[in-house]
């Protein structure tokens, strides 16, 4: 009888504990450069697209874009989150817009030497939805788009 009514509380505790060890997890956010030595053709494929210079483009509308807020956060990896990009001086590795925007922060999934199930393999539209918004960009098809996130590595 007692057990049954501790087991809720319990689930309970090991859940909170799970995700606060998750939270640190998720902190760790690397740079492409840490993701070369096991998939090359990808970075270079992805090397050949957009988003490798996203915080470039800012410049096209003025340099002091770079440092507004409200423009940089989708043109950088993680802004404003633990261990994301700060800026240009604190965290140039994490300028653009890179694998661990869609695949999630990689430390966990480089230091097991590749366990697959320690990032997103496969991010959602909703993962892109963070910065291709209604307002920012009106016609984003997910369909068409996702092919294209490597540049011309199928
Ligand atoms: C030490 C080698 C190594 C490094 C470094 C590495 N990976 Fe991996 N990665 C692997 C291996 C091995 C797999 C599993 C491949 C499989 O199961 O087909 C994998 C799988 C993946 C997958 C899932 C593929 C799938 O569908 O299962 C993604 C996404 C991924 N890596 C992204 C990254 C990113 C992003 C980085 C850099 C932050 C990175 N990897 C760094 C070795 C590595
Ligand atoms: C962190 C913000 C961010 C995320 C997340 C993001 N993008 Fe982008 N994306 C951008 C920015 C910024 C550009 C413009 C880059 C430039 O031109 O400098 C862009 C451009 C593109 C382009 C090239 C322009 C176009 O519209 O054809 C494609 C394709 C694209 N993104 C696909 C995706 C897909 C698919 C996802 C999700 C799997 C995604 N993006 C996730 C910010 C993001
Ligand atoms: C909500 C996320 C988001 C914010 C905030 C944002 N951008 Fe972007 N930006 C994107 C995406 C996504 C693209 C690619 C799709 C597109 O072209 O609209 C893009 C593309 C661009 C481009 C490429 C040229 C173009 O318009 O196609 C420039 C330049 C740009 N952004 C500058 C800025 C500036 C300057 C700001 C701040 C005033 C800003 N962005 C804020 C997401 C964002
Ligand atoms: C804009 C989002 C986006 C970026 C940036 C991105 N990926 Fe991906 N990645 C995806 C999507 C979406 C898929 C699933 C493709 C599908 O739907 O078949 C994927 C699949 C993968 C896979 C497994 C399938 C395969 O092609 O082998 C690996 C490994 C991978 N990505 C690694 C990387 C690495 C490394 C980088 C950085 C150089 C990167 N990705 C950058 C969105 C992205």
């Amino acid at each position: 009888m007692r057990l049954t009514l501790w087991t809720p509380v319990l689930l309970g505790a090991l859940l909170c504990l799970s995700t606060v060890a998750r939270a640190e997890i998720l902190g760790d956010y690397l740079g492409y450069t840490a993701c070369t030595e096991c998939h090359a053709e990808i970075v270079e494929g992805w090397q050949t697209t957009p988003h490798a210079h996203a915080f470039e483009t800012l410049k096209q509308q003025g340099e002091e874009k770079q440092g507004i807020p409200g423009c940089v956060k989708c043109h950088v990896v993680a802004y404003e989150e633990d261990g994301g990009f700060i800026d240009m001086d604190l965290t140039p590795e994490l300028k653009d817009v890179q694998c661990e925007n869609c695949h999630g922060p990689g430390r966990a999934h480089v230091e097991t030497g590749g366990d697959p199930d320690l990032l997103k393999k496969q991010p959602d539209e909703a993962s892109c939805r963070q910065c291709h918004t209604e307002g920012q960009d009106k016609n984003f098809d997910y369909e068409t788009k996702r092919r294209l996130v490597h540049g011309a590595t199928p």
